[in-house]
């Protein structure tokens, strides 16, 4: 269900008899290309999406935070004097947000919240740190701290590794703390500086859910991850991001072939991502797109996080004759692919690549055609 501004603020009034004081809202992400670099101080260039976890609140007088979850129809609550992990919950990602707050030295206060969201959950649209970059801006708003999004989307993403324990990097963190309305972000992600870039004229973006999750997808990352840090040892680089093809190539024959192929992933990535914004400052669609299909078959034939799925549905959407490119997007094994297309067939596009999908594997898809949004923000 589409939620807003105007229907959290009603579901405010209907609990606690009076307007909310603030209204926050910070969007999911899809990423357009430059996968699985984050964590190696590489480039993304992912955008905010029209889809966002809303909160409503009003300070209180003490330090308990109480929140009631329309989505979850529950109410979650604990003090900042004594945070303690529980099991999983949403809760936990607005307790490890305020703990990652705190451990930084910032002063908080309790408030009263409704909370909830159209980010779709567990698909790879970032529905964790868009809870999390929400709670941020509520904490924010209620204890008076400055809004710097970078700060903040490192915040955010201490409260995911250590508190939730998701070993993720900053891209989803910083793009729902910092997109930009009808830009993609590229993001440096060893300076953490971002600079927006226009998405191409007369192209839609639409984000193509598999329909398919699977388990497991913690351990394959981390084990990349490994690998990559792996890499950059043999090189005697710092990160893969200092690589380049030349000394991979130079010293393929001291490293294990799984090896070699990550880290050609990510050097290559890394190249396509800062093309894929040249294109896009040129409004050149036709190149962004090709870089995307070259960023696809990296992933799952060298990096291999794609999966059957993923991969049908980019073949569905890459033969419409509409498509500029399309690329699974996210961590891999599941969830959802990214597709250019010309904005005036999105619809055609959307029925066609959904029924080929449909036929091809058995599963039904969700597909969202997606505006770039603003980042985290008080309304
Ligand atoms: C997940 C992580 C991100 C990033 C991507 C892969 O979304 O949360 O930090 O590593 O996978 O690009």
């Amino acid at each position: 269900m589409p939620i807003g501004q105007a229907e959290i603020s009603a579901r405010f009034t209907d609990r606690f008899g009076h307007f909310p004081n603030w209204i926050v809202r910070a969007p999911g992400r899809v990423n357009l290309i430059g996968e699985h670099t984050d964590y190696n101080d590489g480039f993304v260039l992912p955008m905010a999406i029209d889809r966002a976890v809303w909160i409503a609140l009003r300070p209180r007088d003490d330090r308990i935070v109480s929140v009631y979850s329309i989505d979850y129809d529950e109410t979650g609550e604990f003090s900042l004097d004594a945070l303690q992990r529980q099991q999983a919950g949403w809760i936990e990602y607005l307790k490890g947000t305020a703990w990652s707050l705190q451990e930084a030295g910032h002063r908080l206060t309790g408030w009263d919240g409704v909370l909830a969201g159209d980010v779709p959950l567990g698909a790879g649209l970032s529905s964790s740190a868009a809870l999390e970059m929400a709670a941020a801006r509520a904490l924010a708003a209620t204890g008076e701290l400055p809004w710097e999004p970078a700060e903040m989307a490192k915040l955010g993403q201490r409260a995911e590794n250590q508190w939730v324990g998701v070993n993720c990097g900053i891209m989803d963190q910083l793009i729902s703390a910092a997109g930009r309305a009808g830009n993609a972000l590229l993001i440096d992600c060893r300076s953490l500086q971002t600079e927006p870039v226009p998405l191409p004229r007369g192209t839609s973006v639409v984000v193509l859910d598999t329909s398919t999750r699977r388990g497991l997808v913690d351990s394959a990352y981390n084990e990349r991850r490994r690998q990559c840090e792996e890499a950059a040892r043999l090189l005697d680089v710092h990160a893969l991001r200092d690589a380049t093809i030349e000394r991979l190539e130079r010293s393929a024959g001291k490293m294990d072939p799984a090896v070699l192929r990550r880290a050609r992933h990510v050097i290559a990535e890394n190249d396509r991502t800062l093309l894929a914004a040249d294109a896009m400052r040129r409004g050149d669609a036709v190149e962004l797109g090709r870089l995307m299909h070259q960023s696809h078959r990296s992933l799952r034939d060298d990096y291999e996080v794609s999966s059957d799925a993923l991969n049908a549905m980019v073949e569905c959407a890459s033969v419409h004759r509409s498509c500029f490119g399309a690329r699974m997007t996210g961590a891999g094994f599941g969830g959802c692919a990214v597709a250019l297309v010309r904005a005036e067939a999105t619809d055609d596009f959307v029925r066609d690549t959904a029924a080929a999908y449909q036929r091809k594997t058995g599963h039904s898809p969700a597909v969202y055609v997606c505006q770039a949004a603003d980042g985290a923000e008080v309304m």
